[in-house]
């Protein structure tokens, strides 16, 4: 896919100098030369040529751009949250240079049409902009929607994301078909009917607190189930937000399945920065910012999914970045809509509260996602589009909402400090992000 991007910016070189690169192959001390909206040379030390801006990296990583599997822009429909100008912008900021836009929009993307309007929406975005086709006609999860159409347009991800596909029969269908299409079916992994009417993780906080929960088992039965569609139909599945030790422990023992001299079952799998971060005990401060579905779970499940992501059973870290209006999270919990912000949030999250190598951590927010989201994961060389983010793993911040570049406040994160800082983001060869400000 990156071969064929567009990349018409130009202007001036950048030299982005000082540096120690680190992607897919590996690691070295390089300044990276950017011109033309590609990578034009990667070398141990290049003088800057004449003209050209200079981007210091000093201390700092160089890696491909970060990549979001599920990011909620909100456009079209629900532009008082979000929009594709304002959360493209927040993602630079979060060094991401691809993010996959949910469909559960208004209207949903479920047709080339709305394909096609998200994507002119997005030509002057900070970032890349890759909608995901939703599985069924409208998210109803009754018909299936014409995903041959969504995938000609170049869609390569499909979910039903914020409802899970219930009927394992259309499931199965339409794993089949997109198997033929060569695209991926995530999976928003939820049980509907075991987890109606639930807040929270069920368990002892829910109990202590008198608010209804949802079972981890919600989550599980439809893991297991999907693992058992992708065995049957050799469609890929990939699972969204996987919350719950036993989802871990599901994924492991359908990697781990003899291949047979064949593919072996096709699953990946996600975690959000929040369910590798906090645990269900935030909830008892009553604030919908802990609002959130899946859930937050128990420790012990915060503690498997860190296992999951450091073992490989978890293939990436996926923000779930999800936008609410002020007066819509400001209800009561029981009230409030789920969801949280995530992308100006989610390497320093995963570098401070998770303890994994800076190397492993950019694998599941940048290669490896990208692999699965059917784009450019390639390492950074020459003649690459020169998509890339800059991150000092030393700078300490402060979160603060009203400084977001989203629309939206609601980050659980809001007066944390963390440690690791976006410095720069390169989107096609332009300085979208300077110094942790963005450059429009
Ligand atoms: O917390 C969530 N918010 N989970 C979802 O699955 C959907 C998302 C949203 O769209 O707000």
């Amino acid at each position: 896919m990156g071969d064929t991007t567009p990349v018409a910016r130009r202007g001036a070189a950048l030299l982005v100098r000082g540096g120690r690169v680190i992607d897919s192959t590996g690691e070295r001390r390089a300044d990276v030369l950017v011109r033309d909206g590609r990578v034009a040379a990667v070398e141990a030390s290049i003088e800057p040529p004449d003209g050209a801006r200079v981007l210091d990296a000093a201390g700092c990583v160089v890696a491909p751009g970060l990549v979001d599997l599920h990011t909620h822009l909100r456009q079209p429909g629900f532009e008082q949250a979000e929009t594709i100008e304002t959360g493209a912008r927040g993602a630079a900021l979060g060094g991401f240079t691809t993010v996959v836009a949910m469909p559960n929009t208004e209207p949903a993307i479920d047709r080339a049409a709305v394909v096609r309007e998200v994507l002119e929406l997005a030509v002057s975005a900070m970032c890349e902009v890759r909608p995901a086709g939703a599985i069924t006609k409208g998210r109803r999860g009754e018909e299936l929607a014409p995903l041959a159409e969504m995938a000609a347009l170049g869609v390569r991800l499909f979910t039903d994301d914020g409802r899970g596909v219930q009927d394992p029969r259309l499931m199965r269908r339409a794993l089949e078909y997109a198997s033929a299409l060569r695209v991926t079916l995530a999976q928003h992994c939820e049980d509907e009917r075991l987890a109606a009417g639930g807040h929270m993780h069920e368990g002892e906080w829910s109990s202590r607190l008198g608010l209804p929960g949802v079972p981890a088992e919600a989550e599980e039965l439809m893991v297991a189930r999907d693992i058992a569609l992708a065995r049957l139909t050799g469609g890929r599945v990939h699972l969204q937000h996987l919350s719950t030790a036993g989802s871990v422990a599901l994924v492991r023992a359908a990697k781990a399945e003899p291949k047979d001299g064949h593919r072996g079952v096709a699953v990946t799998a996600e975690v959000t920065p929040h369910h590798l971060s906090l645990t269900d005990a935030a909830v008892a401060s009553y604030d919908p910012l802990f609002k959130v579905n899946p859930p937050l779970r128990t420790p012990g499940d915060v503690d498997a999914v860190r296992t999951g992501l450091a073992d490989g059973t978890i293939d990436a870290v996926a923000t779930d970045h999800a936008p609410h209006a002020q007066e819509d999270k400001e209800r009561t919990f029981d009230q409030a809509p789920p969801g949280m912000l995530g992308l100006e949030t989610a390497l320093a999250v995963v570098l401070t509260d998770v303890d994994l190598p800076i190397e492993r951590a950019l694998a599941a927010l940048s290669w490896q996602p990208a692999r699965i989201a059917g784009l450019d994961a390639g390492p950074v060389v020459e003649g690459r589009v020169a998509d890339l983010c800059v991150i000092d793993p030393a700078a300490v911040w402060l979160v603060e909402a009203h400084r977001m570049a989203s629309r939206s406040r609601n980050t659980p994160f809001a007066g944390r400090k963390l440690t690791g800082r976006v410095r720069h983001t390169i989107f096609r060869g332009e300085a979208v992000v300077v110094d942790a400000e963005a450059q429009r």
